[in-house]
């Protein structure tokens, strides 16, 4: 049986440009992340295969990865969680980026902080890339996973400090009994897939 990033690399495109306008990556660039161009191209093949009628994202920043999720499905809608935390104002920017990328009519993005909800609504996909501290990060999990949110894709597991690598972890053996596959996938930051199966 073939592997999730086996799957995924047969609909992966080479890069993002083309579907994703150069300047979305500006500011990226300017903060010295020069690699978007293949990072995201791992996004859209995830929502390519999985097709989710409604994604979650917890840390939007510029909506690159909100961005290249929905143009992989044209039937997703997504909403979006910032504190705007890293660059003041970047919701509109994000906004800005979608609507280049002709997919803000689908995208919902909110200046909420995911650490004072204790639910979230639920999702057939939820990419979680928020706070990255073991403590923010395990919390953002356990409410994918008490909202049943089949597909978790959980962001830096070899990138920033080992915490979140620690918080994906722990999810995996807390509830190892509800997992059917997990993988991390070989992004710039290392994307953890999880997909679940809950009781009906
Ligand atoms: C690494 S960036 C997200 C990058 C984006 N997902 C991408 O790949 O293009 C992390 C974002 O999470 C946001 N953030 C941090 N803590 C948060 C929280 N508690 N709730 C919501 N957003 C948060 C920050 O403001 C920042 O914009």
């Amino acid at each position: 049986m073939k592997t999730l990033s086996e799957l995924l690399n047969n609909i992966r495109p080479d890069t993002m440009l083309g579907m994703m306008p150069d300047s979305v990556f500006n500011a990226a660039r300017a903060r010295g992340y020069d690699w978007g161009y293949t990072h995201y191209t791992w996004y859209h093949a995830l929502a390519r295969h999985f097709c989710p009628g409604h994604i979650f994202e917890i840390g939007v920043l510029e909506g690159l990865s909100l961005a290249a999720m929905l143009l992989g499905c044209y039937e997703s809608k997504a909403i979006g969680w910032d504190i705007e935390g890293y660059v003041a104002g970047s919701n509109k920017d994000a906004a800005r980026n979608l609507a280049r990328c002709g997919v803000a009519d689908r995208a919902f993005i909110d200046h909420v902080d995911s650490q004072k909800k204790d639910i979230l609504p639920y999702a057939d996909m939820i990419h979680i890339d928020g706070d990255h501290s073991f403590t923010g990060a395990t919390h953002d999990l356990e409410m994918a996973f008490a909202a049943r949110i089949p597909v978790i894709l959980f962001d830096d597991m070899f990138n920033r400090s080992t915490q979140c690598a620690e918080a994906g972890e722990g999810f995996l053996r807390r509830h190892a009994a509800s997992i059917v596959d997990s993988e991390i996938l070989p992004t710039a930051t290392g994307l953890l897939v999880i997909q679940c199966k809950h009781p009906a």
